[in-house]
């Protein structure tokens, strides 16, 4: 079982290309007892993702601790419509490397995959990997970094979470 079943609010989204695979993917994630809420789409017919990224997005910033599943057909137009929203760092993801490396260094909360550039099989672990892998919020230089995307944003957003003074840049993963 995975650490954090139950307790975290997932918001899921898709256009009509990832339409299939949202579905499939919100089953997966509720066999697995995360909390998950589809935003639509709710049928193949065609739809803008921008109002699908907007939805679950919304949800995300309004929801604390929360995160958001968007799928279109690659997972590029999702994340650029998500990020236009001041508080949301949406990643591409297409590997679980990149899914972990993305919770970890920049606190991203909403994940964005293809469904013509991934299969489904392969979501469902990026997926888990995303959801159970916690940003690194004793590393200084992580919690600074992702300050400063919030600031390009224009508003000086605060991430929430505690700094160890002290910490520096050496290392291999920095
Ligand atoms: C829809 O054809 C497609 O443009 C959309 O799903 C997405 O890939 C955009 O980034």
């Amino acid at each position: 079982m995975f650490d954090k079943e139950k307790l975290v609010p997932v918001y899921i989204g898709s256009d009509h290309a990832g339409f299939d695979f949202k579905n499939e993917l919100k089953s997966f994630l509720d066999e697995n007892k995360f909390d998950v809420t589809d935003l639509g789409c709710f049928s193949s017919d065609s739809v803008d993702y921008p109002d699908i990224a907007r939805e679950v997005s919304e949800k995300v910033l309004e929801i604390d601790g929360s995160f958001g599943i968007l799928i279109c057909g690659t997972g590029i137009g999702m994340s650029m419509a998500a990020n236009k929203l001041k508080g949301i760092r949406a990643a591409v993801v297409e590997s679980e490397k990149v899914a972990e490396m993305t919770r970890r260094h920049n606190d991203a909360n909403v994940l964005a995959m293809g469904s013509r550039i991934i299969g489904v099989e392969d979501m469902k672990k990026i997926a888990l990997k995303f959801l159970n892998t916690d940003f690194e919020k004793g590393e200084e230089r992580h919690v600074r970094r992702v300050s400063k995307i919030e600031k390009n944003g224009g508003g000086g957003g605060e991430v929430s979470s505690e700094t160890d003074a002290g910490e520096t840049d050496a290392g291999a993963n920095n």
